[in-house]
């Protein structure tokens, strides 16, 4: 799987230069930086994905070690990490693509988020430990200095080679872009990284990214071959039956499923032909689950 990197970051380079070109020297990333990807909007569904673990755990961790699974551009969830509480977050991706203006878009107001996390971090800890992030600028070195590390370019599966254990591993919209071959690996691997009562939680978005709104099945409609960009750019089409099988026999943990959402405003595809086992009609059509799982041991 890693394989492809050089070249393809290659091709993201060339891609960026040409936006960038295209928008008059304005990267569109911003527009998300300062909308869906802001640090208020991402402490948001961190503080929704928080409270959905919690009743599922014996303890929720808040604090010690947080690894985060593809970081993506803005760096928002590990940050919030941070404010919550841990004082080292790890944060991964197999592309080195995160950009100092796009994060410093994403955390320049942030309002909203100290009430989104409040039931996690009190306010005046949430206070204090983000004018610590703010004052390094949010500069990936600076970060590094105070607990936050960004590393990228690297394959969340070789960190089994680390001897670090985590007390949080979290992910939010990345597994579904994991080829299916890879991921039993990946979950194998990732769950290892526990810390005994360590608490695994990941988001995943299992609509056709290619047009969510509109048609949000249309890649279930048979095709000879999905390829690794495939599921790089619209998802790797496994459907929540196939997760809840994956999650189970590639860990060993015991998973819940605390949100699951179901869809029935689009249609699905006459015939449903990719070659990755039976899933029902129910199945199908949810687009998108929480999934939270605790490693043994721990208080
Ligand atoms: C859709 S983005 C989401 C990024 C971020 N979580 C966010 O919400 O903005 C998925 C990210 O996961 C990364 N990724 C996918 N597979 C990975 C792997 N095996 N190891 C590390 N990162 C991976 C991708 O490079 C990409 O940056």
């Amino acid at each position: 799987m890693n394989s492809d990197a050089p070249a393809d970051a290659g091709l993201r380079q060339r891609l960026g230069r040409w936006k960038r070109r295209l928008f008059g020297g304005v990267d569109p990333n911003l527009g998300a930086a300062r909308q869906h990807r802001s640090f208020d909007a991402m402490s948001g569904v961190l503080g929704w994905m928080l409270a959905l673990a919690k009743p599922e755990v014996r303890r929720l961790p808040l604090s010690g070690r947080a690894l985060e699974i593809g970081t993506g551009q803005f760096m928002a969830h590990a940050a919030g990490l941070y404010v919550c509480g841990f004082d080292r977050v790890l944060t991964v991706d197999r592309y080195r693509q995160v950009a100092l203006p796009l994060v410093q878009a994403s955390m320049e107001k942030p309002v909203l988020a100290r009430r989104f996390l409040s039931p996690f971090v009190p306010h005046d800890q949430f206070m204090a430990r983000w004018q610590r992030l703010a004052a390094t600028g949010f500069v990936p070195e600076r970060l590094a200095g105070i607990g936050l590390e960004y590393r990228a370019p690297v394959e969340a599966v070789a960190l089994a080679a680390d001897p670090e254990r985590f007390d949080l591993i979290f992910s939010y919209t990345v597994l579904e872009h994991v080829p299916p071959a890879d991921l039993p690996g990946l979950l194998a691997a990732t769950s290892g990284l526990l810390a005994p009562g360590g608490v695994a939680l990941h988001f995943v978005d299992l609509e056709d990214h290619l047009d969510p709104r509109g048609a949000p099945f249309a890649f279930l409609a048979p095709a000879a071959e999905w390829s690794d960009e495939q599921c790089g750019a619209r998802g790797n089409r496994l459907r929540f039956a196939h997760w809840q099988r994956l999650l189970a026999d590639s860990t060993g943990l015991q998973w819940k499923f605390p949100y699951a959402a179901v869809r029935h405003d689009a249609s699905l595809p006459a015939v449903v032909g990719h070659a990755l086992g039976p899933a029902d009609e129910n199945d199908l059509r949810t687009t998108a689950f929480v999934a939270v799982a605790q490693a043994a041991g721990g208080r």
